[in-house]
């Protein structure tokens, strides 16, 4: 059958994504405090090329070559995230406001007013104060982070009123999950812990889960409390999710463990949100290990979006086991596959293990979330590719970047197909990244840039094809009126 033509409503927007530490550099300029990504980096192996986000794009010292970045792109939004260690270096309620960090931002936000490009702030992608950590623990004290969280997201609401999309936290599966069970992430927590103070990696993670969830809650009641009705503006968090296919389609198991990994990854956080409870596969599973909710917390959580973030990249297949989870099982006990029984691959490798290209996995994702969360507004905060190899390869290959560009055409396609076909309701649209920058455990290795920079050449900002590749692909299918 023939779809319909795909088109976007004219207000749609789109642009690209950055984070704080990926691309700031200046670590201890204007009074910054360290952050636990600066800590984290300093310990031997953690990081792929032994690097750090001391210097990454040095956007705090190039401002205005971002926006003009983004001008050349034709951008009409830019989603960035805020460093907490900027604002109140030692993180705490109690502790010292730094003025200057304060008017960084401030003054970010209006330069890119002045061009044209809406601000979609993160208030917390991933660089917490150290301090925080060092001091309670940070998110596995739940009163004390929330109260921490609250005070330094009010701070913000009050100095950036011009901001009009807040969005609480980026991918708190990543900070639970990669920070509190694996390892991977700052500040590194794993089961070699399980005997020291800091407890347990089978049940930290979910405790982390759930202080991250009250955290956004309460931000989000402070900011529909004494802020919105003025502002005129909204909140929401931003999650990731994979989309998901049964290993082998006619296995029931197969088709209710890929249904599991949904809920272990997006319902996690999502159903609290929208529904004021945890998902029953992740009650059944980890029993006790999962925090309750008290009425008080479930209701401050329940309805706490204005907008859905949304983060997406890949897809995978779902195979389910038969064996008991172990203790410190965070998939829903079940394998995540490339290649599916029959054969079949999910899609082409990237640099990075985790990502392969499926188009339609995001078509379908959109679907999934839809009907579960009946049809809520959606941005989608971050999609985008590595490409296997890139920084290996010479500069003027590097820049004619067309497995990106064709990612983005796919992915684009399938966003909107789901808008004009399918019905679901995004209304933003931001590609990751734009530059390449600090990809976290995997140093500067794994490019994700519409813009190459070349870190050994004082970090300057070669273009791609993506970078004009991306507004052609919207222009040519948001309605003009
Ligand atoms: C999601 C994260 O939010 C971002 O920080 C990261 O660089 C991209 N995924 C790519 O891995």
């Amino acid at each position: 059958m023939a779809e319909t033509k795909a088109l976007l409503p004219k207000d749609f927007l789109w642009g690209f994504a950055t984070a704080s530490y990926q691309i700031e550099g200046a670590p201890t300029a204007d009074g910054r405090g360290p952050s636990i990504w600066d800590t984290f980096c300093a310990r031997p192996g953690k990081i792929a090329d032994g690097s750090s986000g001391a210097v990454a794009c040095d956007s705090y010292n190039r401002t205005s070559e971002d926006i003009a970045l983004l001008k050349l792109t034709g951008a009409k939004a830019y989603r960035f995230s805020i460093s907490w260690s900027r604002i109140i270096p030692l993180g705490g309620r109690n502790d010292p406001i730094n003025p200057a960090g304060i008017a960084f931002y401030k003054k970010f936000v209006d330069d890119l007013l002045a061009e044209g490009i809406i601000p979609f702030v993160t208030l917390f992608h991933w660089d917490l104060p150290d301090e925080l950590d060092k001091r309670y623990g940070g998110p596995l004290n739940k009163e004390e982070f929330t109260a921490d969280f609250g005070h330094y997201a009010r701070t913000l609401f009050e100095a950036i009123p011009k901001v009009k999309h807040w969005i609480t936290f980026n991918e708190p599966w990543c900070s639970a999950i990669l920070g509190y069970n694996t390892g991977l992430f700052a500040p590194g927590h794993t089961s070699d812990r399980k005997k020291s103070d800091v407890g347990d990696s089978s049940t930290e993670c979910w405790i982390v889960g759930h202080s991250l969830l009250l955290a956004h809650g309460t931000a989000v009641k402070i900011y529909r409390e004494e802020f919105k009705e003025k502002a005129g503006g909204e909140i929401g968090i931003t999650l990731n999710g994979d989309a998901v296919y049964p290993w082998d389609p006619e296995d029931p198991e197969d088709v209710e463990a890929a249904e599991r990994k949904l809920e272990f990854s997006i319902s996690w956080f999502a159903d609290p949100i929208y529904f004021g409870r945890y998902p029953e596969s992740m009650v059944k599973q980890l029993g006790s290990r999962l925090p309750t909710w008290t009425p008080e917390e479930a209701a401050l959580v329940k309805g706490s979006n204005d907008f859905y973030g949304m983060n997406h990249y890949t897809a995978n297949y779902i195979k389910h086991k038969s064996t008991p989870p172990p203790a410190d099982d965070f998939l829903g006990n079940l394998e995540t596959l490339f290649i599916s029984k029959s054969g079949e691959s999910i899609g082409p490798e990237t640099q990075s293990f985790w990502l392969r290209p499926n188009p339609q996995g995001f078509r379908d994702l959109l679907n999934w979330l839809s009907k579960r969360y009946n049809y809520p507004k959606i941005y989608c905060t971050e999609n985008g590719t590595s490409l296997k190899g890139e920084n290996d390869l010479p500069i003027e290959e590097i820049l004619e970047d067309d497995f990106r560009v064709e990612y983005f055409r796919g992915y684009i396609d399938a966003l909107a197909k789901a808008v004009s076909v399918d019905g679901v309701n995004v209304r933003a649209y931001l590609a990751w990244s734009l530059m390449d920058n600090f990809e976290w455990a995997e140093g500067y290795e794994t490019r994700f840039g519409v813009t190459f920079v070349d870190y050994a050449g004082g970090q300057k900002r070669w273009p791609k094809k993506s970078a004009k590749a991306v507004g052609p692909l919207f222009e040519a299918i948001i309605a003009k009126e």
